[in-house]
């Protein structure tokens, strides 16, 4: 088993790539399979859950190649309904199997998602969407069937804007006949580029980012070759650890409009940002100043995959702030961990209260979720002395080496296997 160890106490510098986004990269991969061809899909991240995914198309009648970040895939011998209950446990994001399998092949059965234990992480509106459409379902044994000869287009409103269901409804609603509108839909920037992958191979989608999505159904979709958005979860950790190790830095391939919430708290803080079309400058000034209050929520507002990575950087800070995390009920696991490591922390009901200013020292931590992981990595990188990451799988879940990342600006960190 690996683990991380971070020398903390040294600013980071220099210049550094961020990888294509997993979040973007698993829908539009599962998306692949509603039409028979070869794509080639670029800027495809070398990430447990995008090899997951890949195993996943591979038994369903797939032929994938991932090297150097494109992933070479031909789905003309997609065949098989049922996602293997092994794979479907590693990762959540197999449920984005059930739109495009049950459009594609009429049929598809899966086992109860697996993934991140950051919360409940209920599939009801995945369900809903999809019977809306016409899928009749049954569940079973722990396993949830799917059946349509055809689905039709319909009006579907989303009681929460679900990221997942949204898309999930999307590549379902290629297929059908005539037009769904999926309103209080999600408006991920991922959404956006699953819109701009689905309507190159033939689909005819808009509203993508708004809460309104109109899908006009269509009877073929073709293959193409795409490229996937940069990671704006990576870049912003990036970002944050920047403002954590008092460094400063060039990030390329950015869409700063996808970050447009963190760069408002993280210059209030008083680091200082400047972007210039995919390039971005994050220079530190210092201890930053408190953020009085930061409420997590769909976008445009603050990213829960960024909360605990921005815990870090207010722990550092001049003051209190205050963080309430509105969309995954478990996600303050690594609170605990912070305070070993001297951070000052208080949790009540869904909010945490971080009195900033106490130094870090390092010690062994445990990461219980990616993002806590990343948080625990920041940790480190601000600490005094040695911190030991445990449990790093889960960061390997969401980071291409993040230890080649941070080393590339300068860290030192680096990945220990006993
Ligand atoms: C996606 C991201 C994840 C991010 C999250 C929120 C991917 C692969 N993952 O996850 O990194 O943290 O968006 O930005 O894109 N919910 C229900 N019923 C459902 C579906 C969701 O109640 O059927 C609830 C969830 O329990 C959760 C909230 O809605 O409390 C948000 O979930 P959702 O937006 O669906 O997140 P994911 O798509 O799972």
């Amino acid at each position: 088993m690996d683990t991380f160890a971070i020398e903390g106490g040294r600013p980071l510098s220099g210049s550094l790539r961020v990888q294509g986004a997993k979040n973007a990269a698993l829908p539009i991969l599962a998306a692949s399979i509603l039409a028979e061809g070869q794509f080639y899909i670029y800027d495809v991240p070398h990430l447990k859950d995008i090899e997951v995914m890949l195993k996943i198309l591979t038994a369903l009648g797939a032929r994938t190649k991932h090297a150097d970040g494109s992933v070479d895939l031909d789905t003309t011998s997609v065949s098989v309904s049922h996602v293997p209950d092994d794979l479907m446990g590693q990762m959540r994001s197999s449920i984005f199997l059930a739109g495009p399998l049950l459009a594609r092949l009429g049929e598809v059965t899966i086992s109860r998602p697996g993934g991140c234990l950051i919360g409940e992480r209920r599939i009801d509106l995945h369900l809903a969407g999809l019977t809306a459409l016409g899928a009749k379902i049954e569940e079973a044994e722990g396993y949830i069937t799917f059946r349509a000869d055809q689905l039709y287009g319909t009006n579907i409103f989303l009681s929460f804007p679900s990221v997942g269901a949204t898309e999930n409804i999307m590549m379902a609603a290629v297929l059908a006949k005539g037009t769904t509108r999926i309103c209080n839909a999600a408006r991920e920037p991922e959404i956006v580029d699953l819109q701009n992958f689905l309507n190159a191979m033939g689909a005819r989608i808009c509203g993508a980012g708004t809460d309104t999505i109109e899908i006009n159904g269509v009877t073929r979709l073709r293959p193409v070759s795409y490229r996937i958005i940069p990671d704006r979860i990576v870049a912003g950790t990036h970002l944050l650890a920047v403002g954590v190790s008092k460094g400063h830095i060039e990030l390329t391939n950015i869409i700063p409009e996808h970050l447009t919430a963190l760069i408002e708290v993280a210059r209030s803080c008083g680091v200082e940002i400047k972007t210039y079309h995919d390039i971005m400058e994050v220079k530190s000034t210092g201890n930053p100043l408190a953020y009085e209050r930061i409420i997590t929520s769909p976008f445009p507002g603050f990213p829960t995959d960024l909360q605990a990575q921005l815990m870090v950087f207010l722990a550092q800070a001049t003051g209190t702030s205050v963080i309430k995390e509105t969309i995954f009920e478990g996600r303050f696991k690594h609170v605990n961990e912070l305070a070993r490591m001297g951070a000052s922390i208080y949790v009540d009901l869904g909010s945490a209260i971080i009195r900033g200013g106490n130094k870090l020292s390092g010690t062994s931590v445990e990461a219980s979720d990616l993002r806590a992981g990343a948080a625990l990595v920041l940790a480190g990188l601000a600490a005094e002395g040695t911190t030991t990451v445990s449990q790093i799988h889960h960061i390997d879940r969401g980071y291409e080496r993040l230890e080649l990342q941070l080393q590339q600006l300068g860290a030192r960190i680096s990945r220990v296997s006993i």
